[in-house]
């Protein structure tokens, strides 16, 4: 009899054990929203580049200062890194290149263009901000030159999402 207490006390203690792992892990559901149900904050956007560029790190500052989680790659072979993503058109390349979910984020997009595509969920393949144009986020100095942010489907069409320094 003394044993089958011991048994129950052991039984117990398991299984008050187990409520606390399924407490905290449906807690850690709360606190992390699945990937359908963010916004702009707390997303993880992938963000690769060479080693040696300035702007680049200056952008990415942009994009956390705007509460976007980055991971950052330096790659040797940009080039390549375009193409495996899925390609970005010739004329539209620039410096970096970013994926966050299924879209390409290629240059010295604003923070608040990336967001309004998480939200929208337009039917592109990215967007992009060809070239380094003075005045876009991670190309601040003596000049703001206007520019266009451009949305770009599979075929290397595209059009203007946004425009700045108009
Ligand atoms: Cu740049
Ligand atoms: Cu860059």
């Amino acid at each position: 009899m003394k044993e089958m207490t011991h048994m129950q006390k052991n039984l117990l203690i398991a299984l008050s054990g187990l409520c606390v792992v399924y407490i905290l892990s449906s807690l850690s559901g709360i606190l992390n929203p699945t990937a359908s149900s963010i916004s702009s904050s707390n997303v993880d956007i992938i963000v690769y580049k060479s080693e040696t560029c300035g702007c680049c790190n200056d952008w990415i500052d942009h994009l956390e200062d705007n509460n976007f989680t980055v991971k950052t790659y330096n790659r040797d072979d940009m080039n390549l890194i375009k193409l495996q993503l899925g390609g970005v058109p010739d004329k539209l390349q620039s410096c970096h290149t970013a994926k966050i979910g299924d879209y390409i984020v290629e240059g010295h997009v604003h923070a608040e263009q990336i967001a309004r595509m998480l939200k929208d969920k337009p039917d592109i393949k990215g967007l992009s901000v060809p070239g380094m144009p003075m005045g876009s986020p991670g190309m601040e100095g003596y000049r703001n030159d206007p520019y266009d942010v451009l949305a770009f489907n599979d075929d290397g069409s595209f059009a203007i999402y946004a425009s700045y320094n108009q």
